[in-house]
């Protein structure tokens, strides 16, 4: 691949910023200087160093958030809003990361960021059956044929929800697990039982579960274990 486009790609530096690291002959491959940014390398063998920092070849990264209030599930554009991405390092952004997945504005809790495009629709295809599970709090009360119906099946719109799992903690608390993500899906689920949500938060994703060492607006890289899980998800 091409130099500028593997240094770009891990979020070092902008393809310009290359091309003129380049003509300054600050950037060597295999220890030799290189003058120009279009120069063919294999990131897998050879070694890139730019101004000084070898650049350390990573062509997927995955992250996890704790979506906070108020941020919308998009790279750009947030119509006045913040955009999650807005929550990580330039670095991140430079590579190409972006939600794997939407929470709406008002839901919290745990988001997946990613620039595998692959994964990230094989983890949302509904033949995956991804299951996601959420905490919720409601305006009123949930009987337990609110709960049976949730749980069964509940038209929102024209589609009738696959079959899901309810277990309140209160009664008007609880947590919902589903294997599918149609638009803004828990919440119109709850108002096809007359009820209304007032909290949600996303609590696992797959294999995964939020971080409790992340606090509401913080990030971390998923481990190569936890990527390893999510790619047997995405398998299924
Ligand atoms: N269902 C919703 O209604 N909102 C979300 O953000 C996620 C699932």
């Amino acid at each position: 691949m091409r130099l500028d486009k593997m240094i770009s790609e891990c979020g070092i530096a902008s393809r310009s910023e290359v091309a003129k690291a380049a003509r300054a002959g600050k950037i060597t491959v295999d220890g030799a200087p290189v003058r120009h940014a279009d120069v063919k390398v294999d990131p897998e063998c050879q070694t890139v160093v730019y101004c000084g920092t070898p650049v350390v070849w990573r062509r997927f990264v995955w992250l996890m958030l704790n979506k906070p209030d108020g941020y919308i599930s998009a790279t750009e554009d947030g119509r006045g809003d913040p955009v999650v991405t807005d929550l990580l390092p330039a670095e991140y952004r430079k590579m190409g990361v972006f939600p794997c997945g939407r929470l709406d504005k008002h839901t919290l809790g745990l988001m997946l960021l990613t620039n595998d495009g692959t994964l990230s629709h094989r983890l949302l295809a509904p033949k995956s059956h991804v299951t996601k599970s959420y905490g919720f709090r409601v305006k009123f009360p949930l009987s337990q044929e609110d709960v049976a119906s949730l749980e069964a099946g509940v038209d929102i719109g024209g589609y009738v929800t696959k079959p899901c799992q309810v277990t309140l903690t209160d009664e008007k608390e609880g947590i919902i697990a589903i294997t599918e993500g149609k638009y803004h899906q828990i919440k119109l689920m709850m108002e096809a039982v007359h009820n209304q949500i007032v909290f949600l938060e996303r609590l696992t994703f797959g294999p995964l579960s939020l971080d409790p060492a992340l606090a509401r607006g913080e990030w971390r890289e998923l481990t190569e274990a936890e990527i390893l899980q999510l790619t047997e998800a995405g398998r299924s």
